[in-house]
């Protein structure tokens, strides 16, 4: 039992999906895993574990923003041995062509927090996913259509009132959300796989946002997509 998740030794899977959102954890494990085992529910940050095509998978909440995203992969990455970790997620698409409902394979993710400056020392870390989960979200997604692989910006800002999106623009950035970089950075630094796979769920520039249904639709294929890369990455 870790401080901020109940779950005995052994209770957790190598391979683990990570919404921010504990109901989403729990949609998830009620919609795609079998014989379902919640392991915590300590601050109602909810985690299962199950079996999905005969394979030991766990899904875990993260909540919101990135000091919180780290000290639940901390605890899994240090107290239960987790290999490989993929982030669910949403993001505000911040380009043309990253409309509602598209999904994205985050490459890197970039950061407008301290967080890492103050383990490098003031260096500039660059945060990216592991290739061999890269690679295979990608096999898994190739002939789907919008979806796009490329970096994405973890802000520490939702309601950000700065013009931060337009520097993200002019460098190509795909989308904002708010847990990609510590992900990233805590498993480079315990030597652990990671990836982020987010949908598109309201527009920075345009200010469109999703609606329910497709909301719904769109969580399927962004959660199949992340199911089949941990089976295979
Ligand atoms: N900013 C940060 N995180 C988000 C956003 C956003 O606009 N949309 C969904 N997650």
């Amino acid at each position: 039992m870790s401080k901020h998740i109940s779950a005995a030794p052994g209770e957790i899977a190598e391979r683990i999906l990570l919404p921010g959102d504990p109901l989403r954890a729990k949609w998830v494990a009620e919609n795609y895993l079998e014989r379902v085992h919640q392991y915590t529910s300590v601050r109602n940050m909810f985690g299962f574990t199950g079996m999905y095509k005969g394979e030991r998978l766990s899904v875990q909440g993260t909540g919101m923003g990135l000091p919180s995203l780290a000290i639940y992969v901390n605890e899994l990455f240090t107290e239960y041995g987790v290999q490989s970790a993929i982030r669910i997620g949403t993001c505000g698409g911040l380009l043309e062509k990253t409309k509602i409902g598209d999904v994205i394979l985050a490459m890197t993710a970039s950061t407008d927090s301290n967080i890492n400056r103050r383990i490098t020392h003031g260096l500039d870390f660059a945060p990216h996913a592991d290739f061999q989960l890269l690679l295979a979200a990608y096999e898994a997604s190739k002939y789907l259509p919008n979806v796009h692989i490329g970096g994405v910006s973890s802000m520490d800002y939702f309601y950000d009132e700065t013009d931060a999106a337009q520097k993200l623009i002019q460098h190509g950035v795909l989308g904002v959300e708010m847990e990609a970089n510590q992900l990233y950075s805590i498993a480079a630094r315990k030597q652990r796989r990671a990836l982020t796979i987010l949908t598109v769920s309201d527009h920075v520039i345009t200010h469109e946002s999703m609606d329910s249904i497709s909301r719904e639709q769109s969580l399927n294929t962004m959660v199949e997509i992340a199911l089949t890369t941990l089976l295979k990455g």
